[in-house]
């Protein structure tokens, strides 16, 4: 039968302390002045490339590799981290919604049954993020739904948008509305009452994520359920350009707002026999909202209101808490992880990050799985992160103190492998500000290196990786990779990851002297490092794992 007992590796030893680094958005590119990590003063990561070539290579963290429908999707931390710590690809979330809309199953599915029945006499409500990023949903996607659903019978439809600039372009926004606006057009002249009811910028309405700030889902709810925000337009068209222009607000940040009909009532709040479906397929900025929109008993935020519906995720976005219990699409089926097999052969594990990146060392990690495999071998600590602000007023993030608990971690001893994510290149970099990416890529550089100190002083090994690129390219290029300039002739600034791929550097006192790179899996990818890591730690990887990056040579 099926045992999670791993064999011992024929030539790596146990028992040595490895720290595995993911540093978040940083990819390898050219440099240039819109590279901040190679404008940025980095001299540990600069030390792991130009140190024994075996050693340091890049791996691919985009597209099919990680699991993504096409190569012209980027990476991103969910697929990234899920990679990482499973060992093996799987299809996606983008990838397992695309194919239930083309083969139409979503419609026979357990969930979509479900919200149907509300159809007759309720409210369709959709919730989700608006733009074609492919990293939480895509726009594509939701037209299909939203036919889809009308050809099953919806008569009544409020759309509540979150604008992104995030994943795609600042100001991008506008175009996705207009593209939903003349979908909807087109549903009430075949007599289904289409509309977009609410909207908000994904970073100040409902897309929170591990419970750095219930303020953003609360936001969310007022506008999204109670129809209550503190911008009221007549089409949400008007409301993100005029927010954009009078705010200066980017598409991330912009204020709740409701749509309102002529005598000033929002028309779309949520009521008793309504359907909801949240169409975001990724896991960590729903949960959340998840949350809120399922459980009866609730005490983050005073609710107000909590309507009788119907509710569905596109994806269940937590297995381990079965949340939503209703859901479109059934999620990967992410199972024996690294750290569930680590753990059952008795590896101690420490990870840590702070807030906004905490679930990525865990929970993706883990296959979207909360909480710990053995809570006697695992530790897991959360920095809490500062809320309510953009990380480019505060690019040092909270580096120094993972940096601080994890040398801590590595020199108490009590631990075979400690994980850990610096969120800087990505949180910053996200934000478009060049200046304070810089500051950030320096800083996450300098958290590395008290790692890797710490990891000297105890005789253990290092891995050095990143999730996805970011902060390696903060300009939109042409095909030839010349910047493009938007119509007033400034550069346009690239706020979402990349399709580079990522370092992967490995050494320590620990690593056994003929430990280096094979040359034979040249087309490596994140998920390879799960069957490197279990070698470090003095085991073989199970057959059905990605082939480990690294042989053993005699000298
Ligand atoms: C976000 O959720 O912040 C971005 O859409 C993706 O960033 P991440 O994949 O690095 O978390
Ligand atoms: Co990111």
């Amino acid at each position: 039968g099926f045992s999670f007992k791993l064999d011992d590796h024929p030539k790596l030893p146990k028992g040595k302390t490895v720290a595995v680094v993911v540093l978040d958005g940083w990819g390898e590119a050219k440099p240039d002045q819109y590279n901040c990590i190679s404008v940025a003063d980095t001299p540990t990561m600069d030390s792991l490339k130009q140190g024994a070539p075996e050693r340091w290579r890049l791996v691919k963290a985009h597209g099919t590799a990680v699991g993504l429908p096409t190569e012209d999707d980027m990476g991103n931390s969910e697929v990234g981290h899920n990679a990482l710590g499973a060992g093996r690809i799987y299809a996606q979330g983008a990838k397992l919604v695309d194919l239930a809309l083309a083969s139409g199953k979503i419609y026979e599915g357990e969930g979509f049954k479900y919200i149907n029945e509300c159809f007759e006499n309720g409210t369709l409500h959709l919730i989700g993020l608006l733009s074609d990023g492919g990293v939480h949903s895509r726009l594509d996607q939701l037209l299909l739904l939203l036919k889809g659903c009308s050809e099953h019978n919806a008569r009544r439809i409020r759309v509540h948008i979150l604008t992104d600039g995030r994943d795609v372009l600042d100001g991008s926004s506008v175009g996705f509305v207009e593209t939903l606006e003349n979908e909807l057009a087109k549903l009430r002249e075949r007599g289904v009452d289409a509309q977009i009811a609410s909207g908000g910028g994904r970073m100040y309405v409902t897309m929170d994520r591990y419970e750095n700030d219930w303020d953003v889902v609360k936001r969310g709810w007022y506008a999204q359920v109670l129809g209550e925000a503190p911008y009221k337009f007549r089409s949400a068209l008007e409301a993100v350009k005029k927010l954009r222009e009078e705010l200066k607000a980017n598409d991330q940040y912009l204020p709740p707002f409701v749509i309102v009909d002529e005598n000033e009532k929002p028309v779309g709040p949520i009521f008793d026999g309504d359907a909801v479906v949240t169409f975001n397929f990724r896991a960590d900025r729903m949960s959340m909202v998840a949350q809120a929109l399922e459980y009866e008993s609730f005490d983050k935020f005073d609710r107000v209101r909590f309507p009788k519906i119907r509710y569905a995720g596109m994806l269940q976005y937590d297995g381990e808490l079965k949340l939503p219990s209703h859901y479109l699409v059934s999620p990967p089926e992410i199972e024996r992880t690294s750290g569930e097999y680590l753990v059952h052969n008795g590896v101690r594990t420490f990870a840590c990050s702070e807030t906004v990146k905490f679930g990525h060392v865990t929970f993706f990690w883990n296959g979207n799985r909360s909480g710990y495999f053995n809570s006697e071998l695992e530790e897991y600590v959360e920095i809490p992160s500062d809320s309510g602000i953009t990380f480019n007023v505060q690019p040092k993030m909270k580096a120094l103190e993972i940096a601080e608990k994890t040398r801590d971690a590595i020199l108490s001893r009590k631990f075979d492998q400690v994980r850990v994510n610096l969120p800087n290149g990505d949180m910053v970099g996200h934000t478009g500000d060049i200046g304070a990416t810089v500051v950030a890529c320096k800083a996450a550089d300098e958290a590395v290196k008290m790692i890797l100190d710490a990891i000297e002083q105890v005789g253990g090994i290092y891995v050095v990786t990143a999730d996805h690129g970011n902060a390696e390219d903060m300009v939109k290029r042409n095909k030839t990779g010349q910047p493009l300039l938007d119509k007033n002739g400034n550069i346009q600034i690239l706020t979402s990851h990349t399709l580079q791929p990522v370092p992967i550097a490995i050494g320590g006192p620990g690593l056994a002297p003929g430990v280096q790179f094979r040359k034979d899996v040249p087309t490596g990818g994140l998920a390879n490092v799960a069957a490197t890591v279990m070698n470090l730690h003095g085991f073989e990887a199970p057959s059905d794992y990605e082939p480990t990056l690294i042989e053993v040579v005699d000298n």
